[in-house]
């Protein structure tokens, strides 16, 4: 896989691991967090797509696509994918879901400049639109997507039950909400060998590719402080869904969960 080339420029700007480092997650108030978080997918946006692909092993297209198929449509016939990103969640529902329409949100600019080029001229330009606006105050009625997702996004946001509680809010009675987030898993072998590529590998690599390598070791960091799988099915519980179901994918590294909004 050859990196995609245009982001030479800026690197010269961005101080490398080396001379700049975020503060471990566990030590970061929420609007420290925050403003971690806007830094980091301001300045990696140019690669995005070409480091997820490749420190997943391509395994993140499948995740997406197993989200995708969970979606249920019917009401409004309108899907809500938050924290989008460069949108591949938004793209993946749409592909899979004729006749339906997407609305992908984020509050990083430049993330959403490059989710905009990659609809532009396809088959789904017209069905996807893409808004910058905070998952923490969604400028939508309740009631108003018959599915809400979120890839990758709720390990981002600090309050992770107000965000959980506004999607519930603006999904209608039955709609269906999609969590996908990635995992320390427990299984001790498997969490060794884990723990060293999240806190060896992947930096290494990063600072090969990447023009912000420190972010990725954000990235290691805020996976191993995601609460576990059944805790985070009782905070969906408690933000008001129903049936939470949790899918292990690839050895558990990446869960799907499943909650519906009960009328
Ligand atoms: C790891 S990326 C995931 C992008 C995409 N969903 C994917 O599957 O690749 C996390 C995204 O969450 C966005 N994000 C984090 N907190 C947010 C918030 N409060 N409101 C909107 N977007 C947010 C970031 O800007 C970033 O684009």
């Amino acid at each position: 896989m050859r990196p995609p080339a245009g982001d030479d420029e800026p690197r010269k700007r961005i101080p490398t691991m080396k001379t700049r480092k975020y503060r471990p997650v566990s030590t970061l108030d929420g609007p420290s967090h925050v403003a971690v978080v806007r830094e980091i997918f301001a300045t990696i946006t140019g690669r995005y797509d070409f480091l997820n692909h490749l420190f997943s092993l391509r395994r993140d297209v499948a995740w997406r696509r197993a989200a995708a198929e969970r979606a249920r449509f019917g009401k409004t016939n309108r899907y809500l994918d938050i924290a989008t990103g460069t949108g591949d969640l938004a793209m993946a529902v749409a592909g899979m879901h004729r006749g339906i329409s997407v609305t992908g949100l984020d509050f990083v600019g430049e993330m959403l400049h490059r989710a905009g080029e990659k609809v532009r001229g396809t088959s789904l330009d017209g069905r996807v639109a893409f808004l910058r606006a905070d998952a923490m105050n969604l400028p939508f009625p309740g009631g108003a997507f018959d599915t809400a997702g979120i890839a990758f996004g709720i390990r981002n946001i600090p309050d992770r039950a107000g965000a959980l509680r506004e999607m519930h809010r603006v999904l209608v009675p039955g709609g269906v909400l999609l969590v996908l987030e990635m995992h320390f898993p427990s299984q001790p072998l498997f969490r060794n060998l884990y723990g060293f590529y999240l806190g060896r590998v992947l930096p290494r690599m990063a600072r090969s590719f990447s023009r912000n390598p420190a972010a990725y070791c954000y990235l290691a960091d805020s996976i191993m402080h995601f609460p576990a799988p059944d805790r985070f099915v009782g905070i969906m519980e408690e933000a008001g869904f129903s049936n939470v179901r949790c899918r292990p994918l690839t050895f558990g590294i990446t869960c799907l969960y499943t909650g519906v909004k009960i009328p």
